[in-house]
C-alpha cells in the first residue's frame, strides 16, 4: 500500500517513558520507548522530580536510536518536529518540548504540539511495514490510561467530544493502588491482568458502580476502597489461588463497568465503530470482552495494538501528521492538564469546529 502524509518525528515525554517515534502518516518507520518503570517502582508510582531527571539523561539517546531505526541521516528527511505538550508533568513535558523545539530550529522545521490523549485516540490507526496503517475515521473511544478514563465521540480530526469519564480514580490508577495493596509492584495492570487469566471472576463480588445510573461517567474509588476492606476483613490471600481469585474478580467489576457504559454510549451515539486506546486497553479480559460485546451488536470494534496501548511516541506523530494534511498545525504551548475537547482548539485563539 503506498504510503501517504507526512513524515514526522515525534516525542513524548509527559509521564514515565522517554520516547521518540518516526512515522509517514500513520505508518510506523520507527518507535522506541525507554520505560522508567524500574526508577519508580521501588516508590509505588511515578515520582515527578525522578521523571524529569532520567527524560534528561536517556532522551537524545533515544531520539538518536529512533533516526538510526528509520534509517534517518538528517533531519532535514523530515517534513516536521511534533511533541507532547500536555496533559502531563509540566517537568517531564518541558524536557520533550524544549528537545523538540531545539530540533526543529535546527533544521528549520515546524514544530507541532499535540495532546497527548489525541495521540492515544491515533494509537488505533498505527501500523508498520507488515500491517497497513488505518484511516482516521469517526467512531466512539474508549480511552483508558494511568491518568484518563473517558468515553468520547471522535466526529473526526480535532473534533471530540467528552460524553463520560471517570468521577474520581482513572481505572489504571485504580489498578496500580490496588496492585500496591496486594504487594504486586508497579504498574500494576499487567500484573493484575495475568494474575486475573488463572483466577475466578466470581469468586468475590465486587461492586460496580454507577452501572445503574443513566450517565456515561464511571468511578473507581469505591471498588479500591471495597478491595481494601475485604483484605482488612479476610487478611492478605494465603495462597497463589486466592489472589488469582481476587485479581479475576476486581478485574471482572472493572471491565462489566467499562464494557456496560461503552456500550450504552455506543447504543446512544449509533457509533459503527468503537476504538479502545491506552495503557488499560492492553488488557485482556476488556479486549475480549468489547470484541464479543461488538460481535453481539454489531459494530466494529478495534482495539490499538498492544505494544501502542501505553504511552509511546508513534501515536504522537501520527496525530502531527494527520494536524499537518488537515492544516490544523499550531505551534507549542505547555499545559498539564487541559481536557481532550480542548484540543478542539486548531488554530490559536478559533475552534476548528464549532456546533
Ligand atoms: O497510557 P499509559 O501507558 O500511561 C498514561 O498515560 O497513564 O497507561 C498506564 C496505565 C497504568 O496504570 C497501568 O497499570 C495500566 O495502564 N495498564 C494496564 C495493563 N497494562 C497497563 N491495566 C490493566 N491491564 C493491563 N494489561
Ligand atoms: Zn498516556
Amino acid at each position: 500500500m503506498a504510503t501517504v502524509g507526512a513524515r514526522v518525528l515525534a516525542i513524548e515525554s509527559s509521564c514515565d517513558e522517554t520516547a521518540c517515534a518516526v512515522t509517514t502518516g500513520s505508518r510506523v518507520e520507527a518507535s522506541v520507548v525507554a520505560s522508567q518503570i524500574e526508577v519508580h517502582a521501588r516508590f509505588g508510582g511515578v515520582v515527578p522530580e525522578l521523571a524529569s531527571r532520567h527524560h534528561l539523561g536517556s532522551i537524545v539517546h533515544v531520539v538518536r536510536e529512533a533516526m538510526a531505526r528509520a534509517r534517518l541521516a538528517k533531519l532535514s528527511e523530515l517534513d516536521a518536529i511534533a511533541v507532547t505538550e500536555g496533559p502531563g508533568l509540566v517537568g517531564a513535558l518541558l524536557v520533550g518540548v524544549q528537545l523538540g523545539r531545539a530540533l526543529a530550529a535546527a533544521a528549520s522545521l515546524p514544530i507541532v504540539g499535540v495532546h497527548h490523549m489525541e495521540g492515544h485516540l491515533f494509537s488505533a490507526v498505527l501500523g508498520d511495514d507488515r500491517q497497513a496503517a488505518r484511516p482516521f475515521e469517526p467512531h466512539l473511544a474508549l480511552l483508558v490510561s494511568g491518568g484518563h478514563t473517558e468515553l468520547a465521540l471522535v466526529r473526526g480530526l480535532a473534533d471530540y467530544v467528552i460524553l463520560g469519564a471517570t468521577r474520581d480514580d482513572a481505572v489504571g490508577e485504580a489498578y496500580d493502588k490496588v496492585a500496591k495493596m496486594l504487594g504486586l509492584g508497579y504498574p500494576g495492570g499487567p500484573v493484575i491482568d495475568r494474575l486475573a487469566g488463572d483466577g475466578d471472576p466470581g469468586a468475590i463480588l465486587f461492586p460496580r458502580a454507577m452501572l445503574d445510573q443513566d450517565n456515561l461517567d464511571f468511578s473507581f474509588s469505591g471498588l479500591k476502597t471495597a478491595v481494601l476492606t475485604r483484605l482488612e476483613k479476610h487478611g492478605e490471600p494465603g495462597s497463589r489461588e486466592e489472589l488469582c481469585d481476587l485479581c479475576a474478580s476486581f478485574q471482572a467489576a472493572v471491565v462489566e463497568v467499562l464494557v456496560s457504559k461503552t456500550v450504552r454510549a455506543q447504543r446512544a451515539t449509533q457509533a459503527k465503530s468503537v476504538h479502545a486506546v491506552g495503557g488499560v486497553a492492553a488488557n485482556r479480559g476488556l479486549r475480549s470482552a468489547l470484541a464479543r460485546a461488538a460481535g453481539e451488536r454489531g459494530f466494529s470494534f478495534v482495539a490499538a495494538e498492544p505494544r501502542y496501548c501505553g504511552d509511546n511516541a508513534a501515536m504522537i506523530a501520527a496525530a502531527a501528521a494527520a494536524r499537518i494534511e488537515a492544516g490544523l498545525v499550531l505551534g507549542v504551548d505547555v499545559h498539564s492538564n487541559r481536557t481532550l475537547e480542548d484540543a478542539r482548539v486548531s488554530v490559536r485563539g478559533s475552534r476548528a469546529s464549532v456546533d
